[in-house]
């Protein structure tokens, strides 16, 4: 099958110009200034940017959370993504207490196998890491899990000591692992939400006002110093706010192989979700929570400077109805998460490039080749390269779109931005080489995906 892209405008980390591009066998063949030759297919991007499919390394397909699950499954969520230009997603396997390893991701590979329309990988979430255990992180890198996270939140649930973030940083530097790491003083939350339940304060905006952006920012701080004494690389996932960023950039400064990235609620939303009338606020309840709006031009400052290197969604959505409703009385019991996973790559390039906050490539780098080259995807995915995976996307940098629940297509009856007009749209979408999108149809199957067995990114110590 030979697929030829004519008259497209392409777009990478580096580079930006006219070509036409082949496609044979799910990979870039060739790039032309002219390809005329007779293809099976010929799509006409004329007007329109060709960029490397996005690449999402943040989602959390069917999660179960407080007492619930996160609405969309590996179907419907990558069909989702596809529909938003996003063609690899790095999702979240979880091991439950006295789980082994192994036995965790082979639960997710389940959830995911035949499912999904895009390709996609594994992190891991470890929840319970004993010294015997942790050899077992070796097993799973090899596998191409090579990242891992951790929680210093949600105490009895999630979270694992200093000690063992310690350990398991040292095992994961000595053979190109990654951590990343849920950078929040849960244990001093955990008090603060107590207090305030105690006093009455049931509604949703109480998520926000006991998690403070000086909760997070130890946390980072916790984890870069961690990092540094492990000798290992450090991932801070979901970001939030200019307090955590700080200390990425002193890190930074100081030499010390931190990375972070943030997400788009956060740089699009502010504290005033939170004061809606009624249960509203509990459609943005999500952790860390939604900062006061100052905070977004200081992450859009991180997104520039390359102190922040990703932007991921943290896609993990809720239904407002039956899944939010479970803590109509109690903010804490309201299900952690929110969708995402459609709207990132319009958001971020109407939020950014329109608005003259990034360019263009700088827009490819942070949504999609940055996070290949982190979690070792790159070359090839995260950018348009002959030898590559033929993931593009053409992308309408002039037409406009309303984002609404009512015509997204990820499981869940409400949007964090309802009503939001942005510029940029994805129009068509190839993953190796296979049409999924077409014309904003969706043209793909599920179980064309391929689980990414992940390369390492970082030298083994
Ligand atoms: O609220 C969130 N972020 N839910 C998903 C779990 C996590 O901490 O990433
Ligand atoms: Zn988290
Ligand atoms: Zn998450």
């Amino acid at each position: 099958m030979k697929t030829v892209i004519r008259n497209g405008r392409i777009v990478t980390a580096v580079d930006d110009y006219h070509a036409d591009i082949l496609i044979e066998d799910g990979k870039v063949a060739m790039i032309a200034k002219t390809i005329d030759f007779e293809a099976d297919r010929v799509i006409d991007a004329k007007g329109r940017l060709v960029i490397p499919g996005g690449i999402d390394p943040h989602t959390h397909m069917e999660l179960p959370f407080g007492g619930t699950s996160a609405s969309d499954d590996f179907e419907t969520g990558t069909r989702a993504a596809a529909f938003g230009g996003t063609t690899t997603i790095i999702d979240f396997a979880v091991q439950s207490k006295g789980q082994a390893l192994n036995a965790a991701l082979d639960t997710w590979h389940a959830k995911a196998e035949g499912k999904t329309s895009i390709d996609y990988g594994f992190h891991l979430i470890c929840t319970d890491l004993p010294d015997e255990r942790l050899p077992e992180m070796k097993s799973l890198i090899d596998q191409g899990v090579t990242s891992f996270k951790l929680f210093m939140a949600y105490p009895g649930v999630f979270l694992v000591d200093d000690g063992t973030i310690f350990k398991a940083m040292t095992l994961a530097g000595e053979n190109g692992g990654l951590i990343c790491m849920h950078a929040e003083n849960g244990v001093v939350i955990d008090v603060i939400v107590k207090r305030a339940l105690a006093a009455g304060h049931t509604a949703p905006k109480y998520h926000a006002l006991t998690r403070p952006t000086k909760a997070e920012a130890e946390g980072v701080h916790r984890a870069i110093a961690l990092a540094d004494m492990a000798n290992a690389p450090v991932y801070i996932v979901h970001l939030s706010s200019s307090d955590a960023l700080d200390e990425i950039t002193r890190g930074r400064d100081a030499g010390i192989n931190a990375f972070a990235e943030t997400c788009p609620q956060y740089l699009f939303l502010d504290y005033s979700v939170y004061e809606q009338p009624g249960f509203e606020g509990a459609k943005y309840v999500m952790t860390p929570p939604i900062r006061e709006q100052w905070n977004q031009e200081k992450l859009w400052r991180g997104l520039k400077t390359n102190d922040l290197q990703v932007i991921s969604t943290d896609h993990c959505p809720f239904c407002f109805k039956e899944q939010k409703e479970l803590g109509r009385d109690d903010f804490s019991k309201i299900p952690n998460g929110g969708p995402g996973v459609e709207d990132r790559m319009s958001l971020v390039f109407d939020g950014g490039v329109v608005a003259g906050r990034i360019s263009l490539n700088r827009f490819v780098e942070l949504t999609s080749t940055s996070a290949a080259k982190i979690f070792g995807l790159f070359p090839r995915k995260g950018t348009i390269a002959v030898g590559s995976d033929a993931d593009i996307v053409i992308f309408d940098p002039n037409e406009e779109k309303t984002i609404s629940a009512k015509t997204h297509h990820m499981r869940v009856d409400y949007s964090c931005y309802e009503g939001r007009r942005v510029r940029g749209v994805t129009k068509t979408v190839l993953s190796r080489g296979e049409l999924v999108i077409d014309e904003g149809e969706y043209v793909g199957r599920p179980g064309h995906g391929e689980y990414l067995k992940r390369g390492l990114a970082f030298s083994p110590r």
